[in-house]
């Protein structure tokens, strides 16, 4: 049932409905090859296909890890820099892949979490860290810029002084300040981390999941269009999931007193 690539390792919790993407090159930090920029493209197209024959939503939420001790990502493979830094040989970056994916990607973040490997967690839809990790933007120290959109978003979230901060030093910041700044949704203590983490996504995934893909489309179009613009369809949404089956169970269970079962439809 879980599925093996090069370079991620994929499991699927049939459960819950939760995926989980592990990038796996631990001895390199899980830097960014185009091998793992690929697998992860191809990591979550195999998880989406779950909901082909699923009656409603089957996938509810993905987890994207990095495998062994160290390291979410350190990075761009500083080794093959040249062919790969705008991507692998997708046409559509996993960045862009992870950003309009309907389901929501939550980065489950242990150590280093640095330069395209920050800017991969920062295309997720969350953030939530252990203690001890730790986050920057190294490419400045190498004589460029981070090249997916780093600064721009830092800045949406932290602001400029922040983003310019990060990306001008270099210097690696702890997982306290990135959750002061708002750049990571929620910090653990290490030893309650992967509980934590669990709690939240088993929470997110029995949500009505078609109202989650609708509040990931308006919070990214919150992102990238004026106020008129996102309220205009914001209610478009609203009408749509008025009409879905999830919402009827929702008003039911409510008048019911009952915990309601959404199915995705
Ligand atoms: N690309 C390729 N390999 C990387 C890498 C990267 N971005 N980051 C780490 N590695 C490799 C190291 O070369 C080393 O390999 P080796 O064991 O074959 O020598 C291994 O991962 C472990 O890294 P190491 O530097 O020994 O660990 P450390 O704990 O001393 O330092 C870092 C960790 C993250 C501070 C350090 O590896 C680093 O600065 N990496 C580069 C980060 C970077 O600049 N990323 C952005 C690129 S644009």
């Amino acid at each position: 049932m879980d599925h093996s690539f090069d370079t991620v390792l994929v499991e699927y919790d049939d459960e819950r409905g939760v995926g989980t993407i592990t990038m796996n090159r631990p001895d390199a930090l899980n830097a960014l090859n185009g091998q793992l920029r690929d697998d992860i493209i191809a990591g979550l197209e195999s998880l989406e296909e779950r909901n082909e024959d699923a009656d409603g939503v089957a996938l509810r939420a993905v987890v994207l890890e990095g495998a062994g001790e160290k390291a979410f990502c350190a990075g761009a493979d500083i080794g093959g820099f040249s062919d790969e830094s705008a991507g692998g040989t997708s046409a559509r970056s996993h960045y862009d892949v992870i950003r309009d994916f309907p389901t929501p990607v939550i980065a489950k973040i242990d150590g280093y979490c640095l330069g395209g490997g920050l800017e991969t967690a920062l295309a997720c839809d969350f953030r939530l860290a252990s203690e001890g990790s730790t986050f920057g933007f190294p490419e400045v120290n190498l004589g460029i810029l981070p090249g997916a959109g780093g600064v721009q978003y830092v800045e949406k979230l932290a602001g400029p002084a922040v983003a310019k901060e990060l990306a001008m030093t270099g210097k690696h910041i702890s997982a306290e300040r990135a959750g002061e700044e708002g750049i990571v949704t929620h910090v653990h203590a290490a030893d309650e981390f992967d509980e934590a983490v669990d709690e939240f996504v088993t929470d997110l995934a029995g949500q009505a999941p078609l109202a989650i893909q609708g509040i990931k489309k308006s919070a990214d179009m919150a992102v990238h269009s004026g106020l008129e613009e996102g309220l205009a369809y914001d209610s478009s949404l609203f009408q749509e999931l008025l009409k879905t089956e999830d919402h009827a169970e929702g008003a039911a269970a409510f008048a019911e007193d009952r915990d309601p079962e959404f199915e995705g439809k």
